[in-house]
């Protein structure tokens, strides 16, 4: 498997600006060769992003509807997303605490997501890596890639001890089996060829947001993997 990059974008950017990151990045064309970069934008920017981006490059949901398509206003469900992305996170720790996800919730996304045939990130603290595996259908958990994110990690420019995300990986893969694992919390293009040595990926939030900074950072984790 390819080290993964994927960008975060969070609720930031409004149209203008998400265009001009498309424009902006298509523009530069990073080296990717050891890579595979996924980014997601707000939902409202997916088809964009789907037209702008060059082809190599992958496109991420940052949530979807726990229930399928049908009555359900301002839901987002799979099949709203078909032939949009290629990924699809679930239970960000900010989903977690803001929109009161449960393991069960997000379990049911899982089956939704893999159900459409689209690749699921699940999203884990440290401290519900176990509930958040048994809620899951057992079948179901080596189709998964876990994102380990830890809380305190998150947007505070302080990210984890390597050897720390070491523990964590072990851990996912105890829980989960032998499932692809990637790090997120304070990812920057200082510190992310460090994390890739001991993971699968990144997830990154702050440092996706600045094309000049998110392109440093991918040609970083390309360029360790170069000869
Ligand atoms: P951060 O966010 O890189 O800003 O810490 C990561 C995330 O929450 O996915």
């Amino acid at each position: 498997m390819k080290k993964l990059v994927i960008a975060n974008w969070k609720s930031n950017k409004n149209l203008s600006e998400a265009q001009s990151w498309f424009d902006e990045f298509a523009i530069v064309e990073p080296a990717q060769d050891e890579v595979e970069v996924v980014v997601a934008p707000p939902f409202p920017f997916l088809p964009l992003a789907k037209e702008h981006l060059p082809s190599s490059i992958r496109i991420a949901s940052q949530d979807v509807s726990s229930f399928p398509s049908g009555q359900y206003t301002g839901a987002v469900s799979v099949s709203n997303l078909s032939g949009l992305v290629d990924f699809v996170l679930v239970g960000h720790s900010e989903r977690r605490k803001y929109f009161k996800e449960t393991h069960q919730d997000i379990a049911l996304k899982v089956e939704q997501i893999i159900s459409a045939g689209f690749q699921p990130v699940v999203c884990v603290d440290s401290s519900y890596i176990t509930d958040q595996a048994n809620a899951i259908e057992p079948q179901l958990l080596d189709q998964c890639i876990v994102a380990f994110e830890p809380l305190n990690a998150i947007g505070t420019g302080q990210s984890m001890p390597v050897s720390e995300v070491v523990e964590a990986v072990a851990e996912v893969k105890k829980a989960f089996g032998e499932v692809g694992v990637i790090y997120g919390g304070s990812v920057s293009w200082q510190n992310v060829a460090e994390y890739l040595l001991v993971s699968d990926g990144v997830l990154v939030g702050s440092a996706s947001l600045q094309v000049s900074e998110f392109v440093k950072l991918i040609n970083k984790a390309s360029g360790q993997f170069l000869d």
